[in-house]
């Protein structure tokens, strides 16, 4: 079996399902299989210090091998808060008007990114498999091409893909894509996002998709597909099955009173259409005033990337809006909105899905989401909370028989809650059943089968070095 080697910014090998700051289910199946496939999973330590030194820190964790470097001060700032999140993450979730575009965060992606690429090319063998993640590396492939590695090099792009139109608004667009055409193979999430990397390709760059997804661009071949990421299903339902999933699931239904209670559960990101997610509950709550009363929305939201400014705003617009949405409907027993910022386990989350009618995931834009996925593994069998879902989450394509909405339409969202609210259980029963069953199937287990698969494919270049 061959190695593989696993590339992302962030290295988080699995606790306990009921650890607080475990990642979900992707930490999880990466080290599944880096476990089965006697891998290395290789990123940034998350320390920071006074200069750059490029010492490896090799440990073994709960049974997989971590190598981990620290990045200094200018790299971080140019490399994660700047191309990455100031630039990156804004223009491929659509939002051009956020997006920064500094020269100096395009030269410290490209340095931090040569620095990964000189950490791991010594931990590669010839036969392994490089699997790489996310818009944080996107130009490592060719990076490691350069370093004369010929093994067979995927990457894995956790967030949509943007239309060509708001891709060019990007300095030097066409570089990042030439050095992505260094892989053997690239996944997407969706198609949708898939199809705007294949026009870009073609218009932009001259290059050629044909009919089984294979793109070809001045001699090199890259196999271009979407591989929708599931939850580790399995995973989930034994820490949905725990006993601190019942006490939380408890914890919930009690404090709520009798109350139905609508959930969202997101990192603190503008990408996830907060915002718009209270002032729809607000419009639904003064429109609906007889079920108002009968409900509460519970939104969690731990903040995240707080270096970034953008990301500041959002907390500051979101407590504004909480605050004004309280005081203009609370009475001496009962808070429409708990607005709360702190993350909670797997275990607990999956209790206080459970325990909830609704999961409201209003993302203005989303890879896939897994927070849908996961409300819906969550569910009571005999009596299935409703799933409302942005159309515009990589999720709704596989997640039909949700309430599907557009995020930004407020009367649109703050119907489909009264909808949602008065949904017989025999409907709720019959959308969820079809719901469930593509969250069981399609697992994260499945896509990393599928992806390490075509990672393994028919050499696709002959002669990779050019
Ligand atoms: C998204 C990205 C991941 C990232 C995560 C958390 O899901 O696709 O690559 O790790 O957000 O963000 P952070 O900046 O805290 O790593």
């Amino acid at each position: 079996m061959n190695r593989l080697i696993v590339v992302s910014n962030r290295v988080s090998v699995p606790k306990a399902a009921d650890s607080k700051g475990a990642q979900g289910g992707l930490a999880v199946a990466l080290a599944a299989a880096l476990r089965e496939h006697r891998g290395i999973w290789f990123g940034w330590s998350g320390n920071e210090t006074e200069t750059f030194t490029g010492h490896l820190n090799m440990q073994r964790q709960h049974g997989v091998t971590t190598a981990t470097i620290d990045l200094e001060h200018q790299d971080i700032d140019e490399y994660y808060n700047g191309y990455a999140n100031r630039t990156l993450w804004p223009l491929f979730h659509y939002r051009v008007d956020l997006t920064e575009y500094e020269r100096s965060f395009g030269a410290g992606y490209e340095r931090v990114n040569q620095r990964f690429a000189d950490s791991v090319t010594p931990l590669v063998e010839p036969d392994d498999l490089v699997w790489i993640h996310d818009y944080h590396l996107l130009p490592l492939g060719k990076f490691l091409r350069d370093r004369g590695m010929n093994n067979r090099i995927g990457l894995f792009l956790h967030i949509p893909w943007p239309p060509t139109r708001l891709f060019v608004s990007l300095p030097f667009h066409e570089r990042l894509v030439e050095h992505m055409l260094h892989y053997d193979v690239i996944g997407f999430q969706s198609r949708e996002w898939l199809e705007s990397f294949n026009h870009y390709v073609e218009k932009e760059l001259g290059g050629t998709v044909s009919d089984d997804g294979t793109v070809e661009w001045n001699g090199r071949r890259v196999v271009a597909r979407a591989f929708p990421i599931g939850i580790d299903y399995a995973e989930f339902m034994a820490a949905a099955e725990s006993d601190i999933a019942k006490r939380a699931f408890e914890r919930l239904k009690s404090s709520a009173d009798g109350k139905k209670v609508i959930i969202g559960v997101d990192r603190l990101d503008y990408s996830k259409g907060l915002v718009e997610r209270f002032e729809s509950y607000h419009r639904f709550l003064t429109e609906h005033p007889e079920a108002a009363k009968d409900v509460v929305l519970l939104q969690i939201a731990p903040p995240s990337r707080e270096d970034v400014n953008t990301y500041q705003d959002i907390r500051n617009t979101l407590e504004q809006s909480a605050g004004h949405i309280n005081g203009a409907h609370a009475d001496v027993d009962w808070v429409p909105i708990r607005y709360v910022n702190q993350g909670y386990s797997r275990a607990e989350l999956a209790g206080f899905y459970r325990a909830s009618r609704v999961g409201l995931v209003t993302p203005l834009r989303d890879g896939m989401n897994l927070v849908a996925k996961e409300y819906v593994a969550a569910q009571d069998p005999e009596d299935p909370g409703v799933l409302i879902l942005s159309r515009f989450a990589g999720a709704a394509l596989q997640l039909a028989e949700a309430l599907l909405v557009n995020p930004h339409s407020s009367e649109e969202v703050g119907d489909a809650i009264n909808t949602a609210l008065s949904m017989p259980r025999e409907e709720r029963i019959r959308r969820w059943q079809s719901m469930v069953q593509s969250v069981r199937d399609e697992d994260v287990i499945a896509w990393r089968d599928d992806f390490v698969t075509a990672l393994k494919g028919p050499p696709a270049n002959a002669n990779p070095r050019q």
